[in-house]
């Protein structure tokens, strides 16, 4: 999807000061240059400003329907009491652990090798933090960290936050292409420290890794002793297709391995709760780690979620996401084709939440046309986002599991309203 290509962080903020030309200059750490913001949070608050109908293909966030919303408000009234408003354990609460590790057990999302072993997960406050745990353990400043192309940005922008350089791998349908990460390595003879990838569903292309490019991938991190950090928030959203063993699968008990998991998109984004599953040892440090960012994730929304899992709530809820988001992006595979026939390519991923279009026109700016999106109705993050470098101008990301089928049409009318007056008045 596009050339490797390698660049230090740089400092190019969204969210820094209008006056910081007129203020004398702060005492800042050398690393708040490298603290660049997410255009896809950001996007949360952009949308806050039109009072118009916007169809939100934007973030990556379950609809309001996709919530079990009736579970919580009875389980609410049990678990939200005085005991659980307090302080709880770093590693998370014991029955949050124990159904936690029932519930991956029982649907295959553990290896067997590892069942039983309660000591590899550390809950936290949703997957970013698991994220920012993975890269403090791991990046020094100046470590090489090569992540996907186009990526999930605020993943390489964790990285760039503790002064990682970060190297762009090109994805195909088959994902991260292993075989550039190689060259690379034998060109600079520089290997990846980290290695971040979203093997599964990937945000934001939708697509899957195969499994000849998992296996050389974990012998490539092998050979090198580079740290796999495998971020797989949406593997069991998978509605069609065969599903293929996570890395920790492939390799379980692997210390190479530093897993990051969130409740956020099968359960709800709000409770900011997500787990890792990492080796013992390393679990340790992330516990200290943890221990100088928020103590610990929300105790009430820690017992929410334990009660829904031992009730067996996922399970069901599960299977209705499963579904609903194959429904949704059928809806959203045919409208584009119906809208864009010739005009684009998307990919056509067999779960999670994410579609990615690139327009066969080069000359489309989906950054500039975001502007008359907005005002049309409809939103989506453009392609730069999801690349440090700032690739993929012609390219964007649609959620298709924020909108029920109709609203999808509606909102891809909308889009392609917004592109014909874009050509027009440009
Ligand atoms: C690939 C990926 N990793 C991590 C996250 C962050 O998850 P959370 O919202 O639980 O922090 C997301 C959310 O969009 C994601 O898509």
């Amino acid at each position: 999807m596009s050339t490797t290509s390698m660049h230090p962080a740089t400092s190019a903020s969204q969210n820094q000061p209008d006056n910081q030309a007129q203020s004398p200059a702060l005492p800042y750490a050398r690393r708040h240059d490298q603290l660049v913001g997410s255009v896809i949070d950001a996007s949360t608050t952009v949308l806050a400003q039109y009072d118009h109908d916007i169809v939100k293909f934007g973030m990556g966030a379950p609809a309001p329907d996709m919530l079990p919303a009736a579970d919580f408000a009875r389980i609410a009234a049990q678990v939200f009491s005085p005991e659980n408003f307090t302080y709880g354990e770093t590693k998370g609460e014991p029955i949050l652990i124990e159904a936690l590790h029932d519930y991956l057990a029982t649907t295959d999302q553990i290896p067997p090798e590892q069942q039983g072993n309660r000591d590899r997960l550390l809950i936290t406050s949703g997957g970013m933090q698991g994220l920012d745990l993975g890269f403090k353990l791991f990046v020094t400043p100046g470590d090489l960290v090569a992540c996907e192309s186009p990526t999930y940005t605020n993943g390489s922008a964790t990285a760039m936050s503790y002064e990682a350089e970060i190297l762009e791998i090109p994805v195909d349908e088959e994902g991260m292409q292993i075989d550039a990460l190689e060259e690379h390595t034998k060109r600079t003879g520089r290997a990846p420290k980290v290695i971040y990838t979203v093997p599964t569903f990937q945000n934001p292309a939708g697509v899957t890794m195969s499994l000849p490019r998992r296996e050389r991938l974990l012998e490539v991190a092998h050979r090198h002793r580079s740290v796999i950090i495998e971020d797989n928030p949406y593997g069991m959203l998978r509605f069609e297709g065969q599903s293929l063993p996570a890395l920790s699968d492939l390799s379980p008990n692997d210390p190479l391995i530093f897993g990051v998991r969130t409740f956020s998109k099968f359960v709800a984004p709000g409770l900011r709760v997500g787990w890792i599953d990492v080796d013992p040892e390393v679990r340790e440090l992330a516990v200290n780690a943890k221990q100088t960012m928020d103590s610990c994730a929300p105790v009430p929304n820690q017992h929410l979620i334990a009660r829904w899992l031992i009730e067996g709530g996922a399970d069901s809820h599960v299977e209705v996401l499963r579904k609903a988001y194959r429904d949704r992006k059928i809806a959203m595979s045919e409208g584009l084709a119906r809208l864009f026939p010739g005009e684009i390519r998307a990919t056509d991923p067999d779960g999670g939440f994410f579609l990615w279009v690139t327009f066969e026109d080069e000359s489309i700016d989906t950054e500039d046309l975001m502007t008359t999106a907005l005002e049309e109705g409809v939103a989506y993050i453009p392609g730069p986002a999801f690349s440090p470098a700032g690739n993929f101008s012609n390219a964007l990301r649609l959620c298709f599991a924020s909108a029920a089928p109709d609203r999808i049409d509606d909102g891809l009318e909308r889009l392609r309203r917004a592109v014909d007056r874009y050509r027009a008045e440009r």
